[in-house]
């Protein structure tokens, strides 16, 4: 019996790898215009690196694929990229240099969540990190980095939203607010958020269950908590982002669905129909106590991800044609089989000479092979024939204007090579 994929998981099929290849390339580009470097850390890590006492985000304590390799220790896939990084960034001390260590990484993440469309229970973020400083224009440049790669893929109708959490006394006084506000309503509360209430009542806000709890709707923000420093910060972060004429809107109802955020904290949503919760393509938030939680210096730094796959159906939904599958330069076809020498020995000096090139390997008729050139869409067919094989030429076509020159075997990458050119 056939086994099937895991609940969950998809598989990307060489039809579609291009759209894949083509993004990647996209942000490693645009990474590029921001002097950011690649980072590659494990999808497996210790598990404390995610499960963190402070960290009670439904997504580390109840998502997280965790399991006891057979030297018994406890390991987890990652459910997200940034504490592998800043784990990473502590081990290697890349604080030493006293720069600003800016980085960029695209992997799967594993979490154990309900599937659907846009929602996997493996799926690959594209995420940066800035980390090791504090400063209203770092938070600004990443904003506008993740502005300006929406803009640069060719989608329209995507809202950058904005808040701020504010320093530790702000999110006290924040945190003291929610537990006052929800309190005469614990009753009504789902149990988990009636636990949330006294651990981190902040998390209620974003339960699945009480989403719609009147006095979820009623809660207070973050904002109306923030300490002048903070304001000022924030009000800093926005003057950056308005100097650049970046379009944004502020969100003072949005908290971000992870606890390690403070200060600024943004989403980048679509508007899809029938996307729901999946318009989210991608958010992030500066972070402060993270990299000493970890075990590093007193650092702060901000980051965010995107989502791929939402990345990529947001694309197909608006029809933006940011990919071309590749096309072949030329295929070879042979009339008689015993003629496939000839085929490898061109096929050898075509890519030697960088063209991309095939021809067909299962013995198929002259027909079939002439469909498989144009569904490759080769630009020109080289056809070796009985007679052309007798006289030591052969035959080239130009697939668009359907002229076929005969030509020397050992002249054939010459003329490809000009008509390339041309
Ligand atoms: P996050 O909001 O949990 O943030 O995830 C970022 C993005 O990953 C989401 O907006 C969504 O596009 C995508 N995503 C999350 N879960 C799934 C899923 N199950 N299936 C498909 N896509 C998904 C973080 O992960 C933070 N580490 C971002 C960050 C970086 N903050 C600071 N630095």
């Amino acid at each position: 019996m056939a086994i099937n994929k895991v609940k969950g998981t998809y598989d990307v099929l060489p039809q579609e790898s291009y759209l894949w290849q083509a993004l990647e390339e996209k942000i490693r580009y645009i990474l590029g215009l921001y002097n950011i470097r690649e980072m590659r850390t494990p999808i497996m890590e210790y598990s404390e690196v995610f499960h963190r006492q402070s960290e009670l985000s439904d997504m580390v304590t109840k998502e997280t694929y965790d399991f006891d390799d057979r030297g018994d220790r406890r390991l987890t896939l990652r459910p997200e990229g940034t504490a592998g990084i800043i784990r990473s960034y502590v081990e290697n001390k890349l604080y030493a240099s006293q720069e600003l260590e800016k980085v960029y990484y695209i992997g799967p993440n594993f979490r154990y969540e309900r599937p659907q469309k846009g929602r996997y229970r493996q799926f690959y973020q594209f995420g940066v990190e800035a980390i090791g400083a504090i400063d209203p224009s770092l938070d600004a440049e990443l904003i506008i980095l993740a502005y300006d790669f929406i803009k640069r893929l060719g989608l329209k109708g995507v809202r950058v939203r904005i808040n701020s959490l504010g320093d530790d006394v702000s999110r006290e006084n924040y945190q003291k607010a929610l537990v006052d506000h929800f309190t005469p309503h614990a009753s009504s509360l789902c149990e988990d958020c009636q636990l949330r209430l006294h651990k981190n009542p902040l998390r209620i806000l974003d339960c699945k269950i009480d989403g719609n709890h009147e006095a979820v709707k009623h809660a207070p923000t973050p904002q109306d908590y923030l300490t002048e420093e903070a304001r000022s910060y924030f009000k800093a972060v926005l003057d950056h982002l308005n100097a650049a004429k970046i379009s944004y809107e502020i969100a003072p109802k949005l908290v971000r669905g992870l606890d390690y955020y403070s200060h600024t904290v943004f989403e980048i949503e679509a508007d899809i129909e029938g996307f729901g919760a999946q318009n989210v393509l991608g958010g992030g938030g500066r972070y402060q106590k993270l990299v000493k939680e970890l075990g590093g210096p007193d650092l702060g730094g901000i980051g965010f991800a995107f989502g791929m796959e939402r990345l990529l159906l947001a694309l197909e939904a608006e029809n933006v044609n940011f990919a071309k599958e590749s096309e072949l330069d030329a295929y070879v076809i042979v009339f008689d089989q015993k003629h496939k020498t000839l085929a490898t020995k061109i096929l050898y000096d075509l890519r030697q000479a960088n063209l991309n090139v095939d021809t067909n390997f299962t013995g198929k008729s002259f027909k079939a092979q002439l469909k498989q050139a144009l569904r490759y869409q080769a630009k020109y067919l080289i056809i070796i024939g009985e007679e052309e094989f007798n006289k030591g030429v052969v035959g080239i076509k130009n697939t668009q204007t359907e002229v076929q020159e005969e030509v020397l075997v050992s002249k054939v990458c010459k003329y490809l090579k000009e008509k390339m050119e041309k």
